[in-house]
């Protein structure tokens, strides 16, 4: 570890420590909050340590021809922003980010906005923005010579842990809640190779088992209360800044489940913004399921209010969260760049999954809120047609297939979940649907299935 670069300064009171003297379950001694990385040297203008915006901007576009590996990931490409390895060969990468940003044009179209685009981290290598997360936090646990990581999830960080792990020779031990996380993302923390944990509990209580764990065993934590996890989810700030020539978007919509990810976003721009790369901050909008949306709750208090868990349910699996670790994080994010906290229906999530599948790209549910969120915030006037908006993909469509299946079998949503749809909702939902069907293997059959389906 670099600790002349970097130390951790807790969330909650401010206290400083270096890297190596934080507690296994990352919570500061004094107050029990979460910390975030801080490196002293760039506070001081004209300093040695302090990047410099031009140098920068010319060299991460550089990189992109390098023949380097590291210079092939979207994070390490950025690694003067990331100073906290005493070694960059120590980095265990599989070519994480540099994600496509897609223009949603029917979208855009619909919702009458004229720059509408969606930023897949669903593209990363094991399927979703969990890998720019792990590529950093991981790198720590082997410069730090962990033999063991572990993770609690609903599925996308022990697959992305449990892949970066076996690239660095860690064993690594999964712990997920049972049925409540799809096959595909199951699948892949078997293939990796890790321990792989279903224990009779929601992901709140995973993690909480799992804090008990690290502190009695020697293994490095790498859910997002780990700050090096977010050190890395900040680096698509980074990509979306560069895609934009270093303007930024005016709106950045991103799902909300135990809430690092927004952080990690949000304390990217703000990074950039501190260093001279970018004038401004995008507004920064988090998105819940209705049924799992502890921050909308707390928000809609008001000032001064703190979080009250509540029994998650959704669909998106996900995000179906109760107790999110990272939400004074969030919570300071969302009010420092402006932007909106709100929640979706599961019809509406359901529908925004379905179109964003129909422009081509797919998302696993809990990155559909986005376009449902932005739905709700265009028909408020809250995002003018001016406006430029960036949804974030969290995950490839891939991950959940059976979401998609039962959506378009008709099966997906109960009758409560349908019961307390609007008209247009249920026609919407009905129109989007593109079940397989069963025909014999005749020229005839399939050409009166295509007339089936109005061709
Ligand atoms: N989207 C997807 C696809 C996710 O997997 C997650 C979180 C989120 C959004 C929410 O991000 O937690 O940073 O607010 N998945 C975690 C996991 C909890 O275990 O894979 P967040």
């Amino acid at each position: 570890m670099n600790d002349n670069l970097h130390q951790l300064r807790c969330f909650g009171c401010g206290a400083r420590i270096s890297g190596p003297e934080a507690r296994p379950d990352f919570r500061c001694a004094a107050c029990g909050d979460l910390f975030e990385v801080e490196y002293p040297g760039w506070a001081k203008r004209g300093g040695p340590d302090r990047p410099n915006p031009g140098a920068l901007k010319w060299l991460w576009r550089e990189r992109r021809m390098s023949a380097e590996t590291l210079d092939h990931s979207g994070v390490w490409r950025f690694r003067e922003l990331l100073p906290f390895l005493n070694n960059f060969g120590n980095a265990v990468t599989l070519r994480e980010g540099n994600t496509p940003l897609y223009p949603l044009l029917r979208a855009a179209k619909t919702l009458g906005i004229d720059q509408l685009y969606a930023k897949h981290q669903g593209m990363n290598p094991t399927g979703s923005f969990k890998d720019t997360g792990m590529t950093a936090a991981i790198s720590v646990a082997r410069e730090r010579g962990f033999e063991w990581v572990a993770c609690a999830s609903t599925g996308n960080t022990s697959a992305a842990m449990a892949a970066y792990a076996a690239r660095a020779g860690l064993r690594s031990l999964v712990l997920i809640p049972e049925g409540k996380t799809s096959w595909g993302k199951l699948s892949q923390a078997m293939d990796y190779g890790a321990v792989t944990c279903q224990l009779a509990t929601d992901f709140d209580g995973c993690l909480r088992l799992l804090t008990e764990i690290v502190r009695e065993a020697p293994i490095y934590l790498l859910n997002s209360v780990n700050p090096y996890r977010l050190e890395g989810q900040k680096t698509p700030a980074f990509e979306i800044a560069e895609a934009f020539d270093w303007n930024v978007p005016d709106h950045l919509i991103v799902p909300g489940g135990n809430l690092g990810n927004s952080s990690a976003l949000g304390k990217g721009f703000r990074e950039l913004k501190e260093l001279g790369l970018v004038a401004r901050l995008p507004r920064i909008t988090v998105v819940q399921a209705a049924g799992a949306n502890p921050l909308v709750q707390m928000l809609a208090k008001g000032p001064g209010a703190t979080l009250e868990p509540v029994e998650a349910h959704t669909h998106a699996t996900a995000i179906r969260i109760g107790n999110p670790a990272s939400w004074r994080k969030a919570a300071e994010v969302i009010e420092e760049t402006s932007g909106w906290c709100i929640d979706v229906t599961e019809a509406e999530i359901a529908i925004a999954k379905a179109e964003l599948g129909a422009e081509g790209l797919g998302c696993e549910p809990a990155s559909a809120v986005t376009l449902a969120g932005l739905k709700k915030l265009r028909a408020k006037s809250l995002i003018g047609s001016s406006d430029t908006v960036v949804l974030l993909l969290t995950g490839h469509t891939l991950k959940d297939a059976d979401y998609t299946i039962d959506f378009h079998r008709g099966t997906l949503l109960s009758e409560e979940e349908k019961a307390g749809a609007s008209e247009q909702v249920t026609l919407k939902l009905d129109a989007l649907r593109r079940n397989a069907v069963s025909v014999g293997a005749t020229p005839s059959a399939v050409l009166a299935a295509m007339k089936g389906a109005g061709v």
